[in-house]
């Protein structure tokens, strides 16, 4: 399969281009065809639960497993039948294996030595002072910490000069503490060498932190693909609004279509920005309202009176609450559905806002979506607790 506008629009120089890549064992299909740009120089994450296809998408990048159909560019060259040592790309496995006996300057050296390149030292320094391992650089392997044994390994790849860097949860190993700082000193090390990493994670804060572009993987398909400040407000789907944070999802009737869109839900009236909603949502019918836990505000009912007009609410009563120091975390059952999410920042703490008592929610219209009905309400929920 050729791609009819490889040689149309934008340079795509240095990208990464699927177009139509599938995999099946057997009856099995672990990834549906897709295609997908990953553009050349950026920071680009695979994001999915457990078995959602991330590895065999990166492994046939990678050329370490064959495609049931379609076809892998790297650049405008055609790479599809290119055995893995023979493309421009190195990958960061999850279990870093280092050569144990070898020290990090040889464990980094590897490539070039491998290559029959002599003189590595100026190489090696370098990569040793990109990852700040300098001090290191006699050390063995065991010597070293999970992250800065992690950092070695992205030295011992990008010393090949790779024009794609594949990384398959190359931070699982570690806890969350060191995982957060990795996290920063990838993309630091990315900014700074300027070229494409593809970085394969289960993890939604990890992929928004570091990558500039994400694509969200659900059952061997992309479910949706932008950047992760549109993923998080504009999510097309409940699986992506579930899986990136808390979305509260709400059961509505849409009764009016127009710039907004209004809707009914538990007896009250809420308006959605017609822009905001997916094509299903304006015809009309069966839909679900979206809004995340942060933009909703919490008013005491006694205070209902003072809710400014325009504002979209809904009643409830508080049957939880968690005090987590920046902010408080409210359970909220209305009768536009239940277990609702409430954030509030601690500014000023009202002290009846306790378990118990009549509440009102209410937000902007401006922050709430619209989604097709059609779809599981509860997508992605669970998954989302798998911190790994
Ligand atoms: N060689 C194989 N034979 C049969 N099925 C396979 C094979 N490799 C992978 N699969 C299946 O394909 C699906 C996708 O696997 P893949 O390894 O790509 O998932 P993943 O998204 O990387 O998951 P994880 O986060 O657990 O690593 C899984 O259901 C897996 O069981
Ligand atoms: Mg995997």
């Amino acid at each position: 399969m050729t791609d009819k506008t490889a040689h149309t629009g934008k340079n795509t120089g240095g990208d990464v281009r699927l177009t139509g890549i599938s995999k099946t064992y057997g009856s099995f299909t672990a990834v549906h065809p897709l295609d997908l740009t990953v553009p050349q120089g950026s920071f680009f994450a695979l994001l999915g639960a457990s078995g959602c296809g991330k590895t065999t998408t990166l492994r046939m990048i990678a050329g370490l497993e064959d495609p049931s159909t379609g076809t892998v560019f790297l650049g405008d060259k055609d790479v599809t039948d290119l055995p893995p040592y023979k493309r421009p790309v190195n990958t960061v496995f999850q279990s870093y294996a280092l050569f144990p006996h070898m020290d990090i300057t040889e464990n980094i050296a590897f490539g070039l030595r491998r290559r029959g390149i002599k003189s590595v030292k100026k190489q090696v320094d370098d990569m040793l002072e990109l990852v700040q391992l300098g001090d290191k650089a006699r050390h063995k392997p065991h010597q070293l910490s999970g992250g800065q044994q992690q950092r070695v390994a992205v030295a011992r790849a990008l010393i090949n000069h790779p024009q794609v860097l594949l990384l398959d949860e190359p931070l699982g190993a570690l806890d969350l503490k060191l995982r957060r700082q990795m996290q920063l000193e990838l993309k630091r090390i990315q900014t700074e060498v300027g070229i494409t990493f593809v970085h394969v994670t289960h993890d939604q804060e990890e992929a928004m932190t570091m990558a500039d572009q994400v694509a969200v993987m659900n059952g061997g398909r992309v479910e949706q693909l932008g950047a992760p400040a549109d993923l998080y407000e504009n999510p097309q789907t409940t699986f992506v609004a579930n899986f990136l944070g808390t979305s509260n999802l709400i059961e509505a009737e849409v009764v009016e279509t127009g710039t907004d869109v209004v809707v009914t839900a538990g007896g009250g009236k809420l308006r959605v920005p017609g822009d905001r909603c997916t094509s299903a949502v304006r015809q009309g019918g069966k839909v679900l309202v979206g809004v995340r836990p942060e933009k909703i505000s919490l008013a005491h009912a006694d205070d209902a009176g003072k809710i400014a007009d325009g504002r979209n609410r809904v009643t409830g009563r508080i049957a939880d609450s968690s005090f987590i120091g920046v902010s408080t975390q409210y359970v909220v059952n209305s009768p536009a559905g239940a277990e609702l999410q409430v954030y509030e920042q601690n500014i000023e703490r009202d002290t009846r806002l306790v378990p118990g008592a009549e509440v009102v929610l209410h937000w902007n219209p401006a922050h709430t979506f619209g989604l097709d009905a059609a779809q599981d309400i509860d997508a992605g929920v669970e998954t989302v607790e798998d911190a790994g």
